[in-house]
């Protein structure tokens, strides 16, 4: 698929089907993840892919949303903000590094035909309760992952003179 068709028709799937994501799409779905970049290349993140069905059910406890935890396979991308690099007035930039991953991953997931949404309104304490995270690493973002059942209508984006200053 064209760079700019993935992008425009990748939408937050909020209704999944229950067919399995196969192996070879999820490799390169989370290998594009891998191959993002990140300040000072310190890579300051790890994805956790969830299958197993019970832990998928102990995440319903962190965001409810049924869509969410039935999906076939649920993302957690997780910060490391100790390896992470800093500007020297001390701005963290491990938000970013970890933003930039998780899109590579979505719009390859996009491009592979399949849906995802972020997730940032979930109970963190409860993702690191359900999925074992350690102190060191921080849940920041989840997608579900799955063939989309309903493909909504793309949302109101602002017009680009509103959001570009050319001077
Ligand atoms: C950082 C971030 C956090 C988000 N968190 C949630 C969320 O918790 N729940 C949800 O349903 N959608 C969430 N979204 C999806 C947005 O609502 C969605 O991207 C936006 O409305 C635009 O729609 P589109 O993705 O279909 O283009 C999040 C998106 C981003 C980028």
């Amino acid at each position: 698929m064209d760079f700019y068709e993935t992008i425009n028709l990748r939408r937050s799937i909020r209704a999944y089907k229950k067919d399995p994501v196969e192996n070879d799409k999820l490799d390169r779905i989370l290998n594009a993840a891998r191959l993002a970049p990140t300040a000072a290349n310190r890579q300051p993140f790890s994805l956790i892919v969830v299958k197993n069905e019970q832990v998928k059910y102990k995440l319903k406890d962190a965001y409810s949303q049924e869509w969410f935890y039935t999906a076939p396979v649920i993302i957690c991308a997780c910060a490391s903000p100790g390896t992470a690099w800093k500007r020297n007035d001390g701005k963290a930039y491990v938000d970013v590094d970890v933003a930039i991953a998780m899109d590579h991953l979505i719009l390859a997931a996009s491009a592979e035909g399949l849906g995802t949404c972020w997730i940032a309104a979930f109970k963190p304490e409860v993702v690191r309760d359900a999925l074992n995270i350690p102190d060191n690493l921080e849940p920041l973002i989840l997608t579900p992952l799955g063939y989309p059942e309903v493909i909504p209508e793309p949302t109101f984006r602002k017009p680009l003179e509103e959001m570009v200053k050319e001077i």
